[in-house]
């Protein structure tokens, strides 16, 4: 099948690499002309395992390619996928200029009918609006107006392991009104050999938001119960394991920690608060999850002022920016309000990740030292923070680590290591509800 994917971030350069890999001729649409060299020269501009390899292997195989002719992609092409990106406004709701953008695009240059595919996030109703958009098109050839179709396909894969979910997802989401665009997509997710589920276009929308919604209400949810636990001495991790026995539940979702960051889980919560009210509906429970979330920063850095008392002039060692394991990203990842605290109350920071440290130059500036590896951090530390839970941090030699610090505290957000193990080994260990 030819298709075109617009918009080369997250979801768009995934979706179309994966649309290629699986035998398709997709052409990746973007405007950035940069970015567009970098991805022919072979290089990725996103940290994602699997991706580079895929890229290559597609390209070279001709299945792929980059370019920043909007025009050619969209003729040559029969499905059409909108990938680009929805930030939110000042107040949450999403920016949804560029998609118009795209359908406007499409309607002005197409010359046959498409089936024009939604697969940023966006809210529920935006496919009606492109449908009027693409409604008002020039016509076909001999000037009789084109009825393009259009599809919302939500899309679930995770930053760090993008590639394995959109290769193998839980579900595939297709809503669509149209028996010719439902039988198109059938064909395309074909060899994924994965359920689908149809459904009109309003609720495949809704399935998104609703989604990310639920599962950051789950993180919250253990968040609070993992306060708790420390009032009353009870140990999160068992309570996690207990609840997540009942398959009701699910032992996914439920690790306690500094809340949830990232571009997905903040702006979507935000962005589906927005639209109830906007129907009429005040989702108070979301409002909750956000407001558990923010406390969970707040919280860990009291547990770090309660212990070493006053943060001005002290130096404070941080392991892992990222806003989570495998990836890059610091999109509104946890680590960025808790260093930008301790710079605030005048303590020195010293960082390390493995993936994020560019990100991070571009954020804290000359405001933090950066490391070149994790045990330039403990070095005369006065505390050391665990942020995010890399792998390698999870092996981190604590013996040398104490011997290096200044004081042996440590405040660990992601729950890495066994309380007990660290009080033998002579830390002053603190985590999320544990004792
Ligand atoms: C999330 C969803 O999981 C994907 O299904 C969705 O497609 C994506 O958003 C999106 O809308 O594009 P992602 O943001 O990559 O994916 O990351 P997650 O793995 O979901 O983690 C989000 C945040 O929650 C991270 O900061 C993570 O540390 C935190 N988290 C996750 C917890 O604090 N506890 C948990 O038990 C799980």
């Amino acid at each position: 099948m030819k298709v075109a994917v617009i918009g080369t971030g997250y979801v768009g350069l995934v979706a179309g690499t994966c649309f290629a890999d699986m035998g398709n001729d997709v052409i990746c649409v973007d405007i950035d002309e940069k970015k567009i060299k970098t991805l022919n020269e072979g290089k990725v501009p996103i940290y994602e395992p699997g991706l580079d390899k895929l890229i290559k292997k597609n390209v070279s195989a001709k299945k792929l390619i980059f370019t920043t002719n909007f025009d050619d992609a969209i003729r040559k092409s029969e499905v059409i996928f909108i990938a680009v990106g929805t930030p939110p406004k000042p107040k949450g709701d999403a920016d949804l200029s560029y998609v118009e953008n795209v359908a406007r695009g499409i309607a002005s240059v197409a010359k046959k009918p498409k089936i024009v595919v939604e697969k940023s996030t966006v809210p529920v109703q935006t496919c009606k609006r492109i449908m009027q958009v693409l409604d008002c098109n020039e016509g076909d050839d001999n000037g009789k107006c084109i009825k393009h179709l259009v599809v919302s396909n939500p899309e679930f894969l995770r930053e760090g392991s993008a590639v394995d979910d959109f290769l193998h997802p839980d579900r595939i989401v297709v809503g669509t009104d149209d028996e010719k665009a439902e039988k198109v997509m059938d064909k395309l997710y074909k060899p994924l050999n994965s359920k689908i589920l149809f459904t009109d276009i309003q609720s495949a929308e809704l399935i998104k938001h609703a989604s990310n919604s639920f599962l950051a209400t789950k993180i919250s949810f253990i968040n609070a119960v993992a306060n708790v636990c420390e009032k009353t001495g009870a140990d999160i991790e068992k309570v996690a394991e207990g609840m997540g026995l009942d398959d009701r539940i699910g032992r996914n979702f439920l690790n306690a920690g500094i809340g949830y960051g990232g571009f997905c889980f903040p702006k979507d919560v935000e962005a589906f608060i927005r639209i109830s009210d906007k129907n009429g509906y005040d989702f108070k429970l979301l409002k909750e999850v956000q407001a558990v979330n923010k406390g969970q920063r707040e919280l860990f850095l009291k547990k770090i002022e309660d212990s070493i008392w006053n943060l001005n002039g002290k130096t404070i060692g941080v392991l892992g920016l990222a806003f989570k394991p495998n990836t890059d990203d610091m999109r509104f990842a946890p680590s960025i309000d808790i260093i930008n605290t301790l710079l605030e109350e005048g303590a020195k920071v010293k960082a390390y990740d493995p993936e994020a440290m560019g990100r991070a130059k571009t954020i804290f500036k000359d405001k933090i030292e950066y490391c070149d590896d994790m045990y330039a951090v403990p070095k005369d530390v006065d505390a050391l923070l665990f942020l995010t839970e890399w792998d390698e941090f999870k092996k981190i030699d604590l013996e040398k680590v104490k011997k290096m610090m200044k004081q042996p505290f440590v405040f660990d957000g992601r729950n890495m290591f066994n309380p007990k193990d660290m009080r033998a080994m002579g830390f002053k260990y603190e985590s999320i509800g544990r004792l």
